[in-house]
């Protein structure tokens, strides 16, 4: 449903800039602890005493309970290796091989800001590599789509187009979205489908884009925590997150700090 799309006023969008700059700057504060032999829960601690200490910001996802889920216990998401998204921090220690995404959602005058990358724990196998690689380029593929005028389907159908003919597949079950006052709002961003249909984008839409790649198939399911998504093949899964407005004759990333890893070269970079 298109209807409850909201278009950001000039104040909100500034607010969403900061929201969306604390979100990134709390994985450059994390990066350096992420290493073989870190619990998981210890990064979780760190990030959330961050937010709140330093940047006087919610964790977003600290009791986050959307209908038909327990509310979430931790400040941010750790997902390692065959896990797609939502896992849950805690106990396990990273290893060297590991690849992990981490996933902050900051809230700060109301708005949110929503960011995820991955990381490399030690030195990790090349096909690892190449799976975080590939995802990186997917996003900023559906990225390079957004500017009023465009569809929704443009964006899924670029990341789709180069995940399969990468070997991969998209996972479907979740997607990117809406996000402002509230932390997911419409649309649905689907990071699969064909170019041209969906809704049209106009200007001052903010959503994200967040695609989950699977080096084996697409399918997944839930762990009994209720929260952590797996790949069933347990085939590695990679995702990257970024927070996007949409504009007149391109895009704003609102996700970025100094840390941030730049775009690839032959994105355009709309003014
Ligand atoms: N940050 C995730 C997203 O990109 C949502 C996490 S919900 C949580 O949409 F409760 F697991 F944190
Ligand atoms: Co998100
Ligand atoms: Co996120």
């Amino acid at each position: 449903m298109n209807m409850s799309i909201t278009l950001k006023s000039p104040e909100e969008i500034e607010k969403m800039r900061v929201a969306g700059r604390l979100a990134s700057e709390v994985l450059d504060y994390i990066t350096p602890f992420i290493k073989p032999g870190v619990t998981t829960g210890a990064l979780d601690k760190l990030c959330h005493d961050y937010m709140v200490d330093v940047q006087n910001c919610i964790p977003a996802p600290l009791d986050y309970a959307p209908a038909g889920y327990k509310p979430y216990p931790k400040s941010i998401c750790t997902s390692i290796n065959h896990q797609v998204c939502h896992g849950v921090p805690g106990d396990r220690q990273l290893k060297n091989g590991d690849i992990v995404n981490l996933d902050i959602t900051t809230i700060k005058q109301g708005y949110h800001g929503d960011t995820s990358r991955m990381f490399h724990v030690g030195e990790v196998s090349i096909q690892a590599k190449r799976l975080c690689e590939v995802t990186f380029e997917c996003l900023w593929l559906g990225i390079a789509q957004v500017r009023a005028g465009a569809h929704l389907g443009d964006i899924g159908h670029a990341i789709q187009q180069y995940a399969e003919k990468s070997g991969y597949s998209v996972v479907r079950e979740f997607c990117g979205h809406g996000i402002g006052a509230r932390f997911h709002e419409d649309p649905q961003v689907v990071h699969y489908g064909k170019a041209g249909t969906g809704i049209e984008l106009k200007a001052n839409m903010i959503f994200t884009i967040e695609p989950m790649i699977n080096a084996g198939k697409a399918a997944i399911r839930e762990l009994a925590d209720g929260w952590t998504i797996v790949t069933k093949d347990h085939s590695l899964s990679a995702q990257w997150e970024h927070t996007i407005l949409v504009r007149e004759t391109g895009f704003e990333v609102l996700t970025l700090s100094e840390g941030a890893r730049k775009p690839p070269e032959w994105v355009k970079l709309s003014s």
